[in-house]
């Protein structure tokens, strides 16, 4: 049994409890997982590409119908509720869970999908704005149960980008499609090498002695507050002024480095250090492709190791805790790679490690980082999983 199967069995069992406690039925349950980006940092939002792949940490919902419009949702973790009328949601931002649950259906029922009235409760896996990507959990697992529940056909190619504009309608995080995409898309044992521009992608296994190691430094990140929405904005400013010299370029996806340097005086410098960021990380990404599908694991670790460097002092999203976390990981036995993972400002690391030194890294990295900072870090050995979909009916 897998920790997969595990942790579905238990924590489905206790959310059907919870569920009829609440609403007096039985529920369906659908669940969707975090993620965690190999490499490509930055650059989903700029048409680049990314290597994300989906944890065995899953959010799940269950719900059943209502005669009426309401949709009331109970989330496990917070112990709290929402109410809302189904036909009076209005885009924005009031900077509760609930705006991501309020923020689906509401673009779910702009896009002509019909929704019933729906009961929900729901119980997350994964750590709360730790930079695994819990808000697209939440939302790639809401919309699967709001179309379930009302009969509608769920189209997994539809999911990604109708989760995306959820997020930047209602809480107002300008984010990229990384995050919804693999939670609809991943699959077992397996990265995913995406295209942002023509959502392309390609399964790439992850070798089957090596385990996702995944570190929470205990800070916690703050996306719309934070420096996320300013990134972007530096990039478009970047964008804006390379496009009076290279006319056909439609993103920062389409600049080399060669032309990057050429033009460099028309960048501030904080805009051509952005900009550096995402036009070598799209490099890498392409490069780490071939590493990975080659088995070549120390290539792969050599363009963590670049990409982790290119975050701290280019695009200036990491923090002395993950820094201190990749410095901490690179000096381990059985360590392939390292690097902070998802949009930074805290947030976890990524290490790849060899599946039987794996216990002997996490307990002394967790040792090394409570010796260094005082905090005590959460340390996951993941697997790469499955995307989005509804548990059967027979996990208890
Ligand atoms: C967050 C966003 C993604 C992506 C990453 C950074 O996770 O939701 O779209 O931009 O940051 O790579």
């Amino acid at each position: 049994m897998t920790r997969t199967d595990r942790t579905t069995g238990e924590t489905v069992g206790k959310l059907r409890v919870l569920f009829s406690e609440l609403y007096g039925v039985r529920p369906s349950i659908y669940r969707a997982p975090g993620r965690v980006n190999l490499i490509g940092e930055h650059t989903d939002y700029n048409e680049g590409f990314v290597m994300p792949a989906a944890l065995d940490l899953y959010t799940y919902v269950a719900a059943s119908p209502r005669s009426d419009r309401r949709l009331k949702a109970y989330s496990e973790n917070l112990g709290e509720k929402c109410d809302f009328d189904l036909d009076s949601i209005q885009p924005g931002k009031s900077g509760h869970w609930s705006d991501y649950v309020r923020g689906v259906a509401g673009v779910l029922e702009s896009s002509g999908y019909q929704l019933r009235g729906a009961d929900l409760a729901i119980t997350s896996e994964v750590p709360l704005g730790s930079g695994l990507s819990s808000s697209a959990a939440l939302e790639v697992s809401t919309a699967w149960a709001l179309l379930s529940n009302s009969q509608i056909n769920v189209d997994r190619n539809a999911i990604p980008q109708l989760c995306q504009q959820a997020e930047h309608l209602y809480p107002e995080t300008k984010c990229g499609i990384m995050d919804q995409f693999i939670s609809c898309h991943g699959r077992a044992g397996h990265a995913l090498m995406l295209d942002c521009r023509s959502l392309d992608f390609q399964l790439l296994p992850v070798p089957s002695q090596v385990r996702l190691m995944v570190c929470n430094t205990m800070v916690k990140h703050e996306h719309a507050s934070g420096g996320y929405n300013t990134r972007r904005r530096e990039c478009e400013e970047g964008l804006q002024a390379l496009k009076q010299v290279l006319p056909a370029i439609r993103a920062l996806r389409d600049v080399t480095i060669n032309e990057l340097e050429q033009h460099r005086e028309r960048l501030t410098p904080v805009v051509y250090k952005r900009v550096r960021h995402v036009v070598t990380e799209n490099d890498r990404v392409q490069e780490a492709a071939t590493a990975l599908s080659e088995g070549g694991l120390a290539h792969f670790g050599r363009l963590m190791a670049d990409s982790h460097r290119s975050l701290r002092d280019d695009y200036e999203v990491s923090t002395p805790e993950l820094d201190l976390m990749v410095e901490l990981a690179n000096g381990q036995n059985g360590v392939h790679g390292a690097r902070m993972t998802g949009g930074g400002f805290g947030g976890c690391t990524i290490n790849l490690v060899d599946s039987g030194h794996a216990e002997e890294i996490q307990q002394r990295l967790a040792q090394n980082y409570e010796a260094r900072t005082g905090l005590r870090p959460t340390i996951l050995i993941c697997e790469a999983s499955d995307g989005a979909g509804a548990v059967a009916e027979t996990s208890r």
